[in-house]
Protein backbone atom coordinates (compact mmCIF):
# COMPACT_ATOMS: atom_id res chain seq x y z
CA UNK A 1 0.00 0.00 0.00
CA UNK A 2 1.13 3.26 -0.86
CA UNK A 3 2.13 6.17 1.94
CA UNK A 4 -0.34 8.40 0.00
CA UNK A 5 -3.25 5.86 0.12
CA UNK A 6 -2.27 4.85 3.66
CA UNK A 7 -2.71 8.48 4.47
CA UNK A 8 -6.00 8.62 2.18
CA UNK A 9 -7.27 5.53 4.49
CA UNK A 10 -6.11 7.62 7.40
CA UNK A 11 -8.13 10.72 6.96
CA UNK A 12 -11.13 8.17 5.87
CA UNK A 13 -11.14 6.81 9.22
CA UNK A 14 -10.68 10.00 11.40
CA UNK A 15 -13.43 11.71 9.60
CA UNK A 16 -16.00 8.96 9.72
CA UNK A 17 -14.80 8.31 13.60
CA UNK A 18 -15.99 11.99 13.42
CA UNK A 19 -19.22 11.17 12.20
CA UNK A 20 -19.99 8.00 14.05
CA UNK A 21 -19.21 10.40 17.54
CA UNK A 22 -21.37 13.33 15.65
CA UNK A 23 -23.91 10.65 15.38
CA UNK A 24 -23.95 8.54 18.40
CA UNK A 25 -26.46 9.37 21.17
CA UNK A 26 -25.53 11.96 24.25
CA UNK A 27 -22.07 11.90 26.00
CA UNK A 28 -21.31 9.36 28.79
CA UNK A 29 -21.18 11.27 32.28
CA UNK A 30 -17.90 12.83 33.58
CA UNK A 31 -15.49 10.45 35.26
CA UNK A 32 -14.77 10.54 38.61
CA UNK A 33 -11.63 12.80 40.08
CA UNK A 34 -8.22 11.28 39.87
CA UNK A 35 -6.75 11.30 43.54
CA UNK A 36 -5.18 14.56 45.07
CA UNK A 37 -1.81 14.90 44.42
CA UNK A 38 1.37 14.52 46.87
CA UNK A 39 1.78 16.79 50.21
CA UNK A 40 4.50 19.59 48.72
CA UNK A 41 7.70 19.82 50.71
CA UNK A 42 7.66 22.15 53.72
CA UNK A 43 8.33 25.67 53.30
CA UNK A 44 11.49 27.55 55.44
CA UNK A 45 11.11 28.72 58.60
CA UNK A 46 9.85 32.54 59.07
CA UNK A 47 12.00 34.91 60.45
CA UNK A 48 11.06 35.40 64.38
CA UNK A 49 8.56 37.73 64.90
CA UNK A 50 7.96 40.46 67.81
CA UNK A 51 5.26 40.05 70.54
CA UNK A 52 3.44 43.69 70.10
CA UNK A 53 4.28 45.55 73.52
CA UNK A 54 1.33 46.94 75.14
CA UNK A 55 2.21 50.70 74.04
CA UNK A 56 1.70 49.40 70.47
CA UNK A 57 -1.81 48.45 70.78
CA UNK A 58 -4.45 51.15 69.99
CA UNK A 59 -7.03 49.76 72.37
CA UNK A 60 -4.26 50.78 75.45
CA UNK A 61 -4.75 54.56 74.21
CA UNK A 62 -8.29 54.22 76.26
CA UNK A 63 -7.96 51.26 78.38
CA UNK A 64 -5.28 51.92 80.66
CA UNK A 65 -4.50 52.46 83.95
CA UNK A 66 -5.69 55.88 84.55
CA UNK A 67 -8.86 57.03 85.09
CA UNK A 68 -9.36 58.35 81.34
CA UNK A 69 -12.85 56.21 81.24
CA UNK A 70 -13.24 55.28 84.79
CA UNK A 71 -13.36 59.44 85.75
CA UNK A 72 -16.37 60.19 83.02
CA UNK A 73 -17.58 56.56 84.34
CA UNK A 74 -18.36 57.40 87.93
CA UNK A 75 -19.94 60.70 87.67
CA UNK A 76 -22.06 59.56 84.41
CA UNK A 77 -23.11 57.12 86.92
CA UNK A 78 -24.85 59.53 89.19
CA UNK A 79 -26.07 61.56 86.17
CA UNK A 80 -30.29 61.83 85.22
CA UNK A 81 -28.75 60.22 81.88
CA UNK A 82 -27.74 57.41 84.44
CA UNK A 83 -30.59 57.29 86.64
CA UNK A 84 -33.72 59.41 85.39
CA UNK A 85 -37.23 58.03 85.25
CA UNK A 86 -38.22 58.59 81.79
CA UNK A 87 -35.90 55.81 80.14
CA UNK A 88 -38.33 53.49 82.04
CA UNK A 89 -41.57 55.50 80.55
CA UNK A 90 -40.01 56.09 76.96
CA UNK A 91 -37.34 53.71 76.31
CA UNK A 92 -39.75 51.07 74.31
CA UNK A 93 -41.59 53.49 72.55
CA UNK A 94 -41.92 54.34 69.03
CA UNK A 95 -40.97 57.99 68.29
CA UNK A 96 -39.54 58.20 71.72
CA UNK A 97 -36.09 56.35 70.83
CA UNK A 98 -34.60 58.48 69.13
CA UNK A 99 -34.32 60.93 72.37
CA UNK A 100 -34.92 58.80 75.19
CA UNK A 101 -32.32 55.99 74.43
CA UNK A 102 -28.44 56.16 73.34
CA UNK A 103 -28.85 53.37 70.72
CA UNK A 104 -32.05 55.06 68.83
CA UNK A 105 -29.76 58.49 69.47
CA UNK A 106 -27.19 57.18 67.67
CA UNK A 107 -28.64 55.55 65.08
CA UNK A 108 -31.13 58.38 64.23
CA UNK A 109 -27.69 60.52 64.10
CA UNK A 110 -26.01 58.02 61.74
CA UNK A 111 -28.82 58.20 59.65
CA UNK A 112 -29.62 62.42 59.34
CA UNK A 113 -32.95 62.17 61.13
CA UNK A 114 -33.64 65.65 62.72
CA UNK A 115 -37.02 64.93 63.51
CA UNK A 116 -37.17 62.51 66.44
CA UNK A 117 -41.10 62.12 66.04
CA UNK A 118 -40.41 60.54 62.65
CA UNK A 119 -37.56 58.03 64.36
CA UNK A 120 -40.41 55.42 65.36
CA UNK A 121 -37.88 52.16 65.35
CA UNK A 122 -37.93 50.32 68.78
CA UNK A 123 -35.20 47.96 70.67
CA UNK A 124 -35.38 45.15 72.35
CA UNK A 125 -32.81 45.89 74.38
CA UNK A 126 -32.47 49.73 74.50
CA UNK A 127 -29.83 51.62 76.19
CA UNK A 128 -29.32 54.47 78.22
CA UNK A 129 -27.82 57.89 77.37
CA UNK A 130 -24.42 56.49 77.90
CA UNK A 131 -20.77 57.36 76.41
CA UNK A 132 -22.21 55.63 72.78
CA UNK A 133 -24.85 57.81 72.84
CA UNK A 134 -22.43 60.98 73.14
CA UNK A 135 -19.35 59.77 71.83
CA UNK A 136 -17.91 57.62 68.56
CA UNK A 137 -16.40 54.86 71.14
CA UNK A 138 -15.31 51.64 69.37
CA UNK A 139 -14.86 53.46 66.00
CA UNK A 140 -11.69 54.14 65.05
CA UNK A 141 -10.23 52.25 68.13
CA UNK A 142 -7.72 55.13 68.77
CA UNK A 143 -8.50 58.01 71.44
CA UNK A 144 -10.18 59.93 68.44
CA UNK A 145 -12.98 57.85 69.54
CA UNK A 146 -13.91 60.23 71.40
CA UNK A 147 -14.97 62.59 69.25
CA UNK A 148 -18.60 63.81 69.83
CA UNK A 149 -21.57 62.00 67.71
CA UNK A 150 -22.47 65.41 66.28
CA UNK A 151 -21.42 69.05 66.72
CA UNK A 152 -24.12 69.88 63.50
CA UNK A 153 -26.08 72.84 63.69
CA UNK A 154 -29.68 71.57 64.95
CA UNK A 155 -32.74 72.48 62.95
CA UNK A 156 -35.20 72.67 65.79
CA UNK A 157 -37.90 70.65 64.20
CA UNK A 158 -40.98 72.01 66.32
CA UNK A 159 -40.24 75.45 64.62
CA UNK A 160 -39.75 76.78 60.89
CA UNK A 161 -36.17 78.21 60.21
CA UNK A 162 -34.81 78.15 63.53
CA UNK A 163 -31.50 76.78 64.29
CA UNK A 164 -29.61 75.98 67.33
CA UNK A 165 -26.06 76.68 66.60
CA UNK A 166 -23.50 76.43 69.76
CA UNK A 167 -20.51 74.81 69.43
CA UNK A 168 -20.94 71.25 70.94
CA UNK A 169 -23.97 72.07 72.93
CA UNK A 170 -25.39 71.47 69.47
CA UNK A 171 -25.20 67.53 70.67
CA UNK A 172 -27.56 68.42 73.75
CA UNK A 173 -30.06 70.50 71.30
CA UNK A 174 -30.60 67.48 69.46
CA UNK A 175 -32.91 66.20 72.29
CA UNK A 176 -33.16 69.18 74.64
CA UNK A 177 -35.35 70.81 72.55
CA UNK A 178 -39.91 71.53 72.32
CA UNK A 179 -41.57 68.46 70.69
CA UNK A 180 -44.74 71.14 69.20
CA UNK A 181 -45.58 74.82 69.08
CA UNK A 182 -49.13 76.42 71.13
CA UNK A 183 -51.72 75.43 68.80
CA UNK A 184 -53.42 78.77 67.07
CA UNK A 185 -57.11 79.63 68.65
CA UNK A 186 -60.13 77.86 67.29
CA UNK A 187 -62.55 80.86 65.69
CA UNK A 188 -64.15 81.24 68.39
CA UNK A 189 -60.92 82.38 70.34
CA UNK A 190 -60.04 79.49 72.44
CA UNK A 191 -57.36 77.41 72.40
CA UNK A 192 -58.00 73.73 73.36
CA UNK A 193 -55.58 72.57 76.31
CA UNK A 194 -55.84 68.92 75.17
CA UNK A 195 -54.38 66.85 77.85
CA UNK A 196 -52.77 66.36 81.21
CA UNK A 197 -49.57 66.35 79.26
CA UNK A 198 -50.39 69.44 77.19
CA UNK A 199 -47.47 71.99 76.56
CA UNK A 200 -43.85 71.89 74.66
CA UNK A 201 -42.92 68.16 76.38
CA UNK A 202 -39.89 68.34 78.93
CA UNK A 203 -36.96 69.49 77.55
CA UNK A 204 -37.16 72.55 75.96
CA UNK A 205 -33.94 74.27 76.93
CA UNK A 206 -31.79 74.68 73.09
CA UNK A 207 -35.46 77.14 72.17
CA UNK A 208 -35.56 78.82 75.53
CA UNK A 209 -31.94 79.86 74.85
CA UNK A 210 -32.81 81.10 71.92
CA UNK A 211 -35.74 83.32 72.86
CA UNK A 212 -38.33 80.88 71.15
CA UNK A 213 -41.49 78.60 72.00
CA UNK A 214 -43.20 80.78 74.56
CA UNK A 215 -47.14 81.28 73.66
CA UNK A 216 -48.37 84.78 73.11
CA UNK A 217 -46.84 87.94 71.32
CA UNK A 218 -43.62 88.37 73.26
CA UNK A 219 -40.77 88.57 70.74
CA UNK A 220 -37.63 86.98 72.47
CA UNK A 221 -34.16 87.29 71.90
CA UNK A 222 -31.40 85.08 71.94
CA UNK A 223 -29.79 84.72 75.56
CA UNK A 224 -26.53 86.26 76.68
CA UNK A 225 -25.65 83.36 77.34
CA UNK A 226 -26.35 81.74 73.46
CA UNK A 227 -23.80 84.40 72.17
CA UNK A 228 -20.79 84.27 75.10
CA UNK A 229 -20.99 81.09 76.57
CA UNK A 230 -17.98 78.88 74.36
CA UNK A 231 -20.20 75.45 73.68
CA UNK A 232 -23.11 76.81 75.45
CA UNK A 233 -25.05 73.76 77.37
CA UNK A 234 -21.35 71.86 77.47
CA UNK A 235 -19.65 75.19 78.48
CA UNK A 236 -22.27 75.56 81.55
CA UNK A 237 -22.80 71.81 82.55
CA UNK A 238 -19.79 70.92 81.78
CA UNK A 239 -17.42 73.81 82.01
CA UNK A 240 -13.47 73.69 83.05
CA UNK A 241 -13.71 70.13 83.50
CA UNK A 242 -14.91 67.51 81.01
CA UNK A 243 -13.81 64.46 83.46
CA UNK A 244 -17.31 65.72 85.22
CA UNK A 245 -20.66 64.51 83.57
CA UNK A 246 -22.98 64.92 86.28
CA UNK A 247 -23.83 67.82 83.81
CA UNK A 248 -24.49 69.86 87.72
CA UNK A 249 -23.07 73.37 86.61
CA UNK A 250 -20.32 75.09 89.21
CA UNK A 251 -20.53 77.92 89.87
CA UNK A 252 -16.83 78.40 91.18
CA UNK A 253 -15.33 76.92 87.56
CA UNK A 254 -17.95 78.29 85.51
CA UNK A 255 -20.20 81.30 86.22
CA UNK A 256 -17.64 83.01 88.27
CA UNK A 257 -15.50 83.35 84.99
CA UNK A 258 -17.81 86.15 84.25
CA UNK A 259 -20.05 86.56 86.90
CA UNK A 260 -16.94 87.21 89.62
CA UNK A 261 -17.72 86.91 93.23
CA UNK A 262 -20.47 84.42 92.85
CA UNK A 263 -21.43 81.74 95.04
CA UNK A 264 -24.64 80.35 93.72
CA UNK A 265 -26.46 80.64 90.36
CA UNK A 266 -29.23 83.78 91.50
CA UNK A 267 -27.34 86.48 89.64
CA UNK A 268 -28.36 89.92 91.20
CA UNK A 269 -31.10 87.73 92.39
CA UNK A 270 -32.60 87.36 89.44
CA UNK A 271 -33.92 84.00 90.06
CA UNK A 272 -35.75 85.33 93.25
CA UNK A 273 -37.74 87.40 91.48
CA UNK A 274 -38.59 85.40 88.87
CA UNK A 275 -39.69 83.33 90.92
CA UNK A 276 -41.95 85.43 92.75
CA UNK A 277 -43.78 86.51 89.60
CA UNK A 278 -43.96 82.68 89.10
CA UNK A 279 -45.62 81.81 92.14
CA UNK A 280 -48.21 84.94 91.49
CA UNK A 281 -48.92 83.41 88.40
CA UNK A 282 -49.69 80.03 89.38
CA UNK A 283 -51.92 81.42 92.18
CA UNK A 284 -53.74 83.37 89.22
CA UNK A 285 -53.72 79.91 86.74
CA UNK A 286 -54.89 77.76 89.82
CA UNK A 287 -58.16 80.82 90.92
CA UNK A 288 -59.12 80.92 87.06
CA UNK A 289 -59.32 77.03 86.82
CA UNK A 290 -57.19 76.26 84.56
CA UNK A 291 -54.11 74.69 87.11
CA UNK A 292 -55.99 72.17 90.27
CA UNK A 293 -55.25 72.88 93.70
CA UNK A 294 -52.09 69.99 92.82
CA UNK A 295 -50.74 72.48 90.63
CA UNK A 296 -52.21 70.08 87.54
CA UNK A 297 -53.18 71.07 84.21
CA UNK A 298 -57.29 70.89 83.92
CA UNK A 299 -58.27 70.24 80.45
CA UNK A 300 -60.47 72.54 78.75
CA UNK A 301 -60.99 75.34 75.98
CA UNK A 302 -60.03 78.50 77.39
CA UNK A 303 -59.66 82.27 75.78
CA UNK A 304 -56.17 82.52 74.34
CA UNK A 305 -54.88 84.96 76.55
CA UNK A 306 -55.16 82.71 79.38
CA UNK A 307 -53.92 79.65 77.63
CA UNK A 308 -51.07 81.30 76.69
CA UNK A 309 -50.39 82.65 80.10
CA UNK A 310 -50.63 78.58 80.97
CA UNK A 311 -48.12 77.45 78.20
CA UNK A 312 -45.43 80.46 79.48
CA UNK A 313 -45.96 78.50 83.07
CA UNK A 314 -45.11 75.40 81.79
CA UNK A 315 -42.59 76.23 79.32
CA UNK A 316 -40.55 78.22 81.95
CA UNK A 317 -41.22 77.29 85.54
CA UNK A 318 -41.93 73.80 84.98
CA UNK A 319 -40.08 72.39 81.97
CA UNK A 320 -37.35 74.65 80.85
CA UNK A 321 -35.58 73.63 84.97
CA UNK A 322 -33.36 76.63 84.95
CA UNK A 323 -35.19 79.32 87.40
CA UNK A 324 -34.50 81.83 84.42
CA UNK A 325 -30.47 80.97 83.45
CA UNK A 326 -30.97 79.76 79.98
CA UNK A 327 -32.72 82.93 79.27
CA UNK A 328 -33.30 85.61 81.80
CA UNK A 329 -34.76 88.60 79.87
CA UNK A 330 -36.98 85.88 77.61
CA UNK A 331 -38.24 83.81 80.70
CA UNK A 332 -39.17 87.49 82.63
CA UNK A 333 -40.84 88.71 79.27
CA UNK A 334 -43.18 85.64 78.84
CA UNK A 335 -43.99 85.67 83.00
CA UNK A 336 -45.05 89.72 82.48
CA UNK A 337 -47.03 88.97 79.65
CA UNK A 338 -48.70 85.94 80.72
CA UNK A 339 -49.78 87.86 84.02
CA UNK A 340 -51.49 90.94 82.27
CA UNK A 341 -53.55 87.65 81.11
CA UNK A 342 -55.63 88.03 84.77
CA UNK A 343 -54.89 92.11 84.87
C1 LIG B 1 -11.65 55.88 72.56
C2 LIG B 1 -11.30 55.05 73.67
C3 LIG B 1 -11.31 53.56 73.43
C4 LIG B 1 -10.51 52.82 72.61
C5 LIG B 1 -9.39 53.33 71.71
C6 LIG B 1 -10.87 51.44 72.79
N1 LIG B 1 -11.90 51.37 73.68
FE1 LIG B 1 -12.81 49.66 74.34
N2 LIG B 1 -14.09 50.79 75.49
C7 LIG B 1 -14.05 52.17 75.60
C8 LIG B 1 -15.10 52.59 76.49
C9 LIG B 1 -15.42 54.04 76.87
C10 LIG B 1 -15.76 51.42 76.91
C11 LIG B 1 -16.92 51.33 77.89
C12 LIG B 1 -18.18 51.54 77.15
C13 LIG B 1 -19.35 51.58 78.07
O1 LIG B 1 -19.20 51.42 79.30
O2 LIG B 1 -20.43 51.77 77.55
C14 LIG B 1 -15.10 50.31 76.28
C15 LIG B 1 -15.44 48.96 76.44
C16 LIG B 1 -14.73 47.89 75.92
C17 LIG B 1 -15.04 46.52 76.16
C18 LIG B 1 -16.16 46.00 77.03
C19 LIG B 1 -17.31 45.58 76.16
C20 LIG B 1 -17.95 46.76 75.51
O3 LIG B 1 -17.89 46.83 74.27
O4 LIG B 1 -18.52 47.60 76.21
C21 LIG B 1 -14.14 45.77 75.46
C22 LIG B 1 -14.04 44.25 75.38
C23 LIG B 1 -13.26 46.68 74.76
N3 LIG B 1 -13.65 47.97 75.07
C24 LIG B 1 -12.22 46.32 73.94
C25 LIG B 1 -11.45 47.19 73.20
C26 LIG B 1 -10.41 46.77 72.26
C27 LIG B 1 -10.04 45.33 71.97
C28 LIG B 1 -9.87 47.91 71.74
C29 LIG B 1 -8.78 48.06 70.69
C30 LIG B 1 -8.95 47.28 69.48
C31 LIG B 1 -10.56 49.04 72.37
N4 LIG B 1 -11.50 48.55 73.23
C32 LIG B 1 -10.27 50.38 72.12
C33 LIG B 1 -13.16 53.01 75.00
C34 LIG B 1 -12.19 52.63 74.10
C1 LIG C 1 -30.12 61.42 73.33
C2 LIG C 1 -30.81 62.60 73.83
C3 LIG C 1 -30.05 63.47 74.79
C4 LIG C 1 -28.82 64.07 74.62
C5 LIG C 1 -27.90 64.00 73.42
C6 LIG C 1 -28.58 64.82 75.81
N1 LIG C 1 -29.62 64.66 76.69
FE1 LIG C 1 -29.76 65.41 78.53
N2 LIG C 1 -31.40 64.33 78.90
C7 LIG C 1 -32.08 63.60 77.96
C8 LIG C 1 -33.19 62.89 78.59
C9 LIG C 1 -34.17 61.97 77.89
C10 LIG C 1 -33.13 63.21 79.96
C11 LIG C 1 -34.03 62.66 81.05
C12 LIG C 1 -33.53 61.25 81.36
C13 LIG C 1 -34.42 60.41 82.21
O1 LIG C 1 -35.16 60.95 83.06
O2 LIG C 1 -34.42 59.16 82.05
C14 LIG C 1 -32.00 64.13 80.12
C15 LIG C 1 -31.62 64.71 81.32
C16 LIG C 1 -30.68 65.74 81.40
C17 LIG C 1 -30.42 66.52 82.60
C18 LIG C 1 -31.10 66.35 83.94
C19 LIG C 1 -32.44 67.02 83.92
C20 LIG C 1 -33.20 66.88 85.21
O3 LIG C 1 -34.45 66.82 85.13
O4 LIG C 1 -32.59 66.82 86.29
C21 LIG C 1 -29.48 67.46 82.26
C22 LIG C 1 -28.91 68.55 83.15
C23 LIG C 1 -29.13 67.23 80.88
N3 LIG C 1 -29.88 66.17 80.39
C24 LIG C 1 -28.22 68.00 80.18
C25 LIG C 1 -27.69 67.60 78.95
C26 LIG C 1 -26.54 68.21 78.33
C27 LIG C 1 -25.78 69.38 78.88
C28 LIG C 1 -26.32 67.51 77.18
C29 LIG C 1 -25.21 67.71 76.19
C30 LIG C 1 -23.86 67.54 76.70
C31 LIG C 1 -27.34 66.50 77.07
N4 LIG C 1 -28.14 66.58 78.15
C32 LIG C 1 -27.47 65.61 76.01
C33 LIG C 1 -31.77 63.50 76.63
C34 LIG C 1 -30.54 63.87 76.08
C1 LIG D 1 -36.97 65.85 71.15
C2 LIG D 1 -36.54 64.76 71.97
C3 LIG D 1 -37.57 64.02 72.77
C4 LIG D 1 -38.59 63.21 72.29
C5 LIG D 1 -38.92 62.88 70.86
C6 LIG D 1 -39.26 62.69 73.47
N1 LIG D 1 -38.68 63.19 74.61
FE1 LIG D 1 -39.28 62.84 76.52
N2 LIG D 1 -37.79 64.06 77.22
C7 LIG D 1 -36.84 64.66 76.44
C8 LIG D 1 -35.88 65.33 77.28
C9 LIG D 1 -34.67 66.11 76.82
C10 LIG D 1 -36.31 65.12 78.63
C11 LIG D 1 -35.62 65.59 79.90
C12 LIG D 1 -35.98 67.01 80.15
C13 LIG D 1 -35.51 67.55 81.46
O1 LIG D 1 -35.40 66.81 82.44
O2 LIG D 1 -35.29 68.75 81.49
C14 LIG D 1 -37.52 64.31 78.54
C15 LIG D 1 -38.26 63.90 79.65
C16 LIG D 1 -39.32 63.03 79.59
C17 LIG D 1 -40.03 62.56 80.75
C18 LIG D 1 -39.75 62.92 82.20
C19 LIG D 1 -40.52 64.10 82.61
C20 LIG D 1 -40.15 64.56 83.99
O3 LIG D 1 -40.86 65.42 84.48
O4 LIG D 1 -39.15 64.09 84.55
C21 LIG D 1 -41.00 61.69 80.30
C22 LIG D 1 -42.01 60.93 81.13
C23 LIG D 1 -40.87 61.64 78.84
N3 LIG D 1 -39.85 62.48 78.44
C24 LIG D 1 -41.66 60.88 78.02
C25 LIG D 1 -41.54 60.84 76.64
C26 LIG D 1 -42.34 59.99 75.79
C27 LIG D 1 -43.38 58.99 76.29
C28 LIG D 1 -41.96 60.25 74.49
C29 LIG D 1 -42.52 59.64 73.20
C30 LIG D 1 -43.95 59.67 73.06
C31 LIG D 1 -40.93 61.27 74.53
N4 LIG D 1 -40.70 61.59 75.84
C32 LIG D 1 -40.32 61.82 73.42
C33 LIG D 1 -36.77 64.65 75.06
C34 LIG D 1 -37.64 63.99 74.22
C1 LIG E 1 -24.64 63.51 77.29
C2 LIG E 1 -23.47 63.29 76.48
C3 LIG E 1 -22.28 62.56 77.06
C4 LIG E 1 -22.27 61.33 77.67
C5 LIG E 1 -23.45 60.45 78.02
C6 LIG E 1 -20.89 61.01 77.92
N1 LIG E 1 -20.09 62.04 77.49
FE1 LIG E 1 -18.08 62.12 77.66
N2 LIG E 1 -18.11 64.05 77.02
C7 LIG E 1 -19.22 64.72 76.56
C8 LIG E 1 -18.85 66.06 76.20
C9 LIG E 1 -19.79 67.11 75.63
C10 LIG E 1 -17.47 66.18 76.47
C11 LIG E 1 -16.59 67.41 76.33
C12 LIG E 1 -15.79 67.22 75.12
C13 LIG E 1 -14.67 68.21 75.06
O1 LIG E 1 -14.51 69.02 75.98
O2 LIG E 1 -13.96 68.13 74.06
C14 LIG E 1 -17.04 64.88 76.98
C15 LIG E 1 -15.73 64.59 77.33
C16 LIG E 1 -15.28 63.30 77.61
C17 LIG E 1 -13.91 62.92 77.77
C18 LIG E 1 -12.74 63.86 77.65
C19 LIG E 1 -12.31 63.83 76.23
C20 LIG E 1 -11.23 64.79 75.95
O3 LIG E 1 -10.88 64.85 74.76
O4 LIG E 1 -10.75 65.45 76.88
C21 LIG E 1 -13.86 61.58 78.04
C22 LIG E 1 -12.64 60.73 78.29
C23 LIG E 1 -15.24 61.12 78.07
N3 LIG E 1 -16.06 62.20 77.80
C24 LIG E 1 -15.62 59.84 78.33
C25 LIG E 1 -16.93 59.44 78.52
C26 LIG E 1 -17.31 58.15 79.02
C27 LIG E 1 -16.37 57.03 79.39
C28 LIG E 1 -18.67 58.15 79.08
C29 LIG E 1 -19.59 57.07 79.61
C30 LIG E 1 -19.45 56.77 81.01
C31 LIG E 1 -19.12 59.45 78.62
N4 LIG E 1 -18.04 60.21 78.28
C32 LIG E 1 -20.46 59.83 78.50
C33 LIG E 1 -20.49 64.21 76.45
C34 LIG E 1 -20.91 63.00 76.97
C1 LIG F 1 -25.26 80.04 81.55
C2 LIG F 1 -24.99 78.67 81.75
C3 LIG F 1 -25.93 77.65 81.16
C4 LIG F 1 -26.11 77.35 79.83
C5 LIG F 1 -25.45 78.00 78.64
C6 LIG F 1 -27.04 76.26 79.79
N1 LIG F 1 -27.43 75.91 81.05
FE1 LIG F 1 -28.75 74.49 81.57
N2 LIG F 1 -28.77 75.17 83.49
C7 LIG F 1 -27.88 76.09 84.00
C8 LIG F 1 -28.12 76.22 85.42
C9 LIG F 1 -27.33 77.14 86.35
C10 LIG F 1 -29.18 75.35 85.74
C11 LIG F 1 -29.81 75.10 87.13
C12 LIG F 1 -30.56 76.32 87.63
C13 LIG F 1 -31.13 76.10 88.99
O1 LIG F 1 -31.18 74.96 89.47
O2 LIG F 1 -31.56 77.10 89.58
C14 LIG F 1 -29.56 74.70 84.51
C15 LIG F 1 -30.57 73.74 84.39
C16 LIG F 1 -30.70 72.89 83.31
C17 LIG F 1 -31.53 71.70 83.28
C18 LIG F 1 -32.37 71.18 84.43
C19 LIG F 1 -31.45 70.49 85.40
C20 LIG F 1 -32.11 70.06 86.67
O3 LIG F 1 -31.39 69.50 87.53
O4 LIG F 1 -33.33 70.24 86.83
C21 LIG F 1 -31.34 71.12 82.04
C22 LIG F 1 -31.98 69.85 81.54
C23 LIG F 1 -30.43 71.96 81.31
N3 LIG F 1 -30.07 73.02 82.10
C24 LIG F 1 -30.01 71.72 80.01
C25 LIG F 1 -29.33 72.66 79.24
C26 LIG F 1 -29.17 72.56 77.82
C27 LIG F 1 -29.64 71.40 76.98
C28 LIG F 1 -28.51 73.68 77.42
C29 LIG F 1 -28.17 74.11 76.01
C30 LIG F 1 -29.28 74.16 75.08
C31 LIG F 1 -28.21 74.46 78.60
N4 LIG F 1 -28.75 73.81 79.67
C32 LIG F 1 -27.49 75.65 78.62
C33 LIG F 1 -26.91 76.76 83.29
C34 LIG F 1 -26.78 76.77 81.92
C1 LIG G 1 -19.28 83.78 79.17
C2 LIG G 1 -19.82 84.64 80.20
C3 LIG G 1 -20.89 84.08 81.11
C4 LIG G 1 -20.87 82.92 81.81
C5 LIG G 1 -19.81 81.83 81.82
C6 LIG G 1 -22.06 82.92 82.61
N1 LIG G 1 -22.79 84.06 82.38
FE1 LIG G 1 -24.55 84.56 83.24
N2 LIG G 1 -24.64 86.26 82.15
C7 LIG G 1 -23.67 86.66 81.24
C8 LIG G 1 -24.10 87.93 80.64
C9 LIG G 1 -23.32 88.70 79.60
C10 LIG G 1 -25.35 88.24 81.20
C11 LIG G 1 -26.23 89.47 80.89
C12 LIG G 1 -25.67 90.67 81.57
C13 LIG G 1 -25.79 90.55 83.05
O1 LIG G 1 -26.91 90.48 83.55
O2 LIG G 1 -24.74 90.48 83.73
C14 LIG G 1 -25.65 87.19 82.15
C15 LIG G 1 -26.80 87.15 82.93
C16 LIG G 1 -27.08 86.16 83.87
C17 LIG G 1 -28.26 86.14 84.70
C18 LIG G 1 -29.35 87.20 84.72
C19 LIG G 1 -28.93 88.30 85.62
C20 LIG G 1 -29.91 89.44 85.64
O3 LIG G 1 -29.63 90.41 86.33
O4 LIG G 1 -30.96 89.34 84.97
C21 LIG G 1 -28.17 85.03 85.49
C22 LIG G 1 -29.16 84.59 86.54
C23 LIG G 1 -26.95 84.35 85.12
N3 LIG G 1 -26.31 85.07 84.15
C24 LIG G 1 -26.55 83.17 85.69
C25 LIG G 1 -25.39 82.48 85.29
C26 LIG G 1 -24.99 81.23 85.88
C27 LIG G 1 -25.73 80.48 86.96
C28 LIG G 1 -23.81 80.87 85.27
C29 LIG G 1 -22.99 79.62 85.49
C30 LIG G 1 -23.69 78.34 85.38
C31 LIG G 1 -23.50 81.91 84.31
N4 LIG G 1 -24.47 82.86 84.36
C32 LIG G 1 -22.39 81.90 83.48
C33 LIG G 1 -22.50 86.02 80.96
C34 LIG G 1 -22.11 84.79 81.46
Amino acid sequence: MSIKKGLFITAVLIAAAFILTACAGPAGAVGPAGPAGPVGPTGPVGAAGTNPSAADLTCTQCHNDTTLITGPETSYSTSVHATGIAFGIAASRSTCTGCHTGVGFSERIAAGQTNPDLWTTTYANPTRIDCRACHQVHTTYTKDDFALETTAAVPLYAFTGVTFDGGMGNLCANCHQPRTVITAPAADGTINVSSTHWGPHHGPQASMMLGVGGAGTVTGTPSPHYANVPDTCVGCHMGGDSVNHTLVPSVTTTCVTCHPGATDYNMNGAQTALEAKIATLKADLTTAGLLDKDGNIVVGNYPEAKANALWNYILVAIEDKSNGVHNMPYAEALIDDSLAAFK
